[in-house]
């Protein structure tokens, strides 16, 4: 558009009496939010209703007004509902949108409307309220995958796999085990996001610009017609606060932290190195070159979307840190911001979700895997030690023994017994059958450990938390 003469707009802006120019048109769109805040109309309809209602029952407004902009309102939330109006991109943002177009309808009632009230406390209280109902959502589906993961569990509470610190074979658990460490992550995302919920459920509406109004309104009647658990106390703060915008994407980040780490394992375990897992081919791709090819791209695609989500919180972090107060327009990013965050999560989770419950995990090969690697050296340690002989001693022993083994290309359980009385006579017999791989996850029973009864009782707990 270089060398374009610049256009000026000729729709009249509801600040014009100020101005003896109109907007750039450049300037204009680059100043308009509502290709984005656009999203909002239900909770700026809703807000607005609240608002006339208050401003009757104070004796502000006269009643037949309240009627009018009401029921103008509820018309024009239909008609967007249904398509039949659309948003006028020449205006500057949701808010203004809302305004214009009752006005259009029911005439200087519709001017009315914004009586003790700004668009800073307006925008903030619609965020508010769209946050609030999107939360909602995004914890309902974390439970569903929390029961796709904790279904899965259960199914494979009895299947033998081997554990990993350091991505290194460590000790056998129950695949049930590692399946449940996610669901109690994600039980916590949830505690997360209701918690960023309940310090988001305050009115900011009634700060006004930055300093309240002279207008004897009632903050607390809006506040209790919107379903809040109190208003903002300082409108200063009401029209400048964005921590629950953060908060809420701190949380969303530390979601997707936990898809992200399951995702790197989903990879991991469908690789032909591990084979762990099969994916369902309804959430797999192929190449486009190599015909033997099946990508998980759908944990690779959430594994990269986390940078993302990431990013939209230090973007708005960035955005906020050393802003004065009150209100700036800087603050009109947090929308895109939060928005895609939420976005991104919801996508994630729609996605995510099927992919774990069709998943297969193939018993038999965990088993194997599981059968390498030494994985039952602390329980041989342990074996020596519960026959008396102290921990530290007993570890050296065994990493002798294992020593041994690997040059005798053997595992443990294939070690003689007169061998192992060679370094100590406390063995006998019965190590073997201590050091099979299902004692040795079967008599992991402390609490929260690893046995196929402690999965089934992680199970029974996060049904019960979440009331199923
Ligand atoms: N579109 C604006 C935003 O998203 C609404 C608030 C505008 N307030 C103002 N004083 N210009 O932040």
């Amino acid at each position: 558009m270089r060398g374009r003469q610049s256009v000026f707009l000729i729709m009249e802006k509801m600040w014009a009496g100020r101005f003896e120019k109109a907007l750039d048109k450049k300037a204009d769109d680059f100043n308009s939010s509502l290709r984005f805040d656009c999203r909002m109309y239900a909770q700026d309809i809703k807000g607005s209703i609240a608002h006339a209602t208050m401003l009757a029952k104070q004796g502000i407004l006269s009643n037949a007004d309240k009627e009018l902009i009401i029921d103008g309102l509820a018309g024009i939330l239909e008609d967007i509902d249904s398509g039949k109006l659309t948003f006028d991109t020449e205006a500057e943002d949701i808010h203004m949108f809302v305004e214009a177009e009752l006005t259009k309808r029911i005439g200087d009632a519709g001017k009315r409307l914004h009586t003790a009230r700004s668009r800073n406390d307006q925008v903030a209280l619609d965020i508010r309220l769209y946050l609030r109902d999107k939360a909602a959502e995004v914890v309902a589906l974390i439970k569903e995958l929390v029961l796709a993961v904790t279904n899965q569990a259960e199914k494979n509470a009895d299947v033998i796999a081997p554990g990993y610190t350091h991505l290194q074979r460590a000790q056998p658990i129950s695949f049930g085990h590692h399946l449940m460490a996610y669901s109690m992550m994600l039980l916590r995302d949830i505690g997360r996001i209701e918690d960023a919920v309940k310090r988001m459920n305050f009115s900011p509406l009634g700060s006004c610009a930055l300093a309240g109004t002279t207008y004897p309104t009632n903050r607390m009647f809006v506040a209790e017609q919107l379903g809040f658990d109190g208003i903002t106390r300082n409108s200063i703060d009401g029209v400048s606060d964005r921590d629950f915008c953060l908060e809420l994407m701190s949380a969303f980040s530390i979601l997707m932290t936990h898809l992200s780490r399951f995702s790197e394992e989903i990879i991991l375990w469908s690789s032909w190195e591990f084979k762990f897992i099969d994916l369902d081919d309804s959430y797999t791709t192929g190449s486009s070159i190599m015909p033997q090819k099946k990508n998980p791209d759908m944990a690779e695609l959430v594994r990269g979307k986390t940078g993302r989500v990431f990013g939209d919180l230090m973007g708005l972090l960035t955005t906020l840190k050393g802003l004065p107060l009150a209100y700036n327009k800087d603050m009109q990013e947090d929308k895109e911001a939060v928005f895609d965050a939420l976005d991104t999560v919801v996508m994630c989770l729609e996605v995510f979700t099927p992919m774990i419950a069709t998943m297969q995990v193939n018993g038999d090969v965990t088993y194997r895997a599981a059968q390498k690697g030494f994985i039952n050296a602390t329980d041989l340690a342990d074996y020596l030690t519960k026959k008396g002989m102290p921990f530290r001693a007993a570890y050296k022993i065994v990493g002798t023994i294992v020593g041994e083994c690997i040059k005798k290309d053997c595992v443990l359980d294939e070690y003689p017994l007169e061998a192992y009385k060679a370094h100590s006579e406390l063995f006998a017999e019965d190590l073997y059958t201590e050091i099979a791989l299902e004692t040795c996850v079967n008599k992991r029973n402390s609490a929260g450990g690893a046995s196929a009864k402690s999965v089934l009782e992680q199970v029974a707990y996060v049904r019960e938390n979440l009331g199923e």
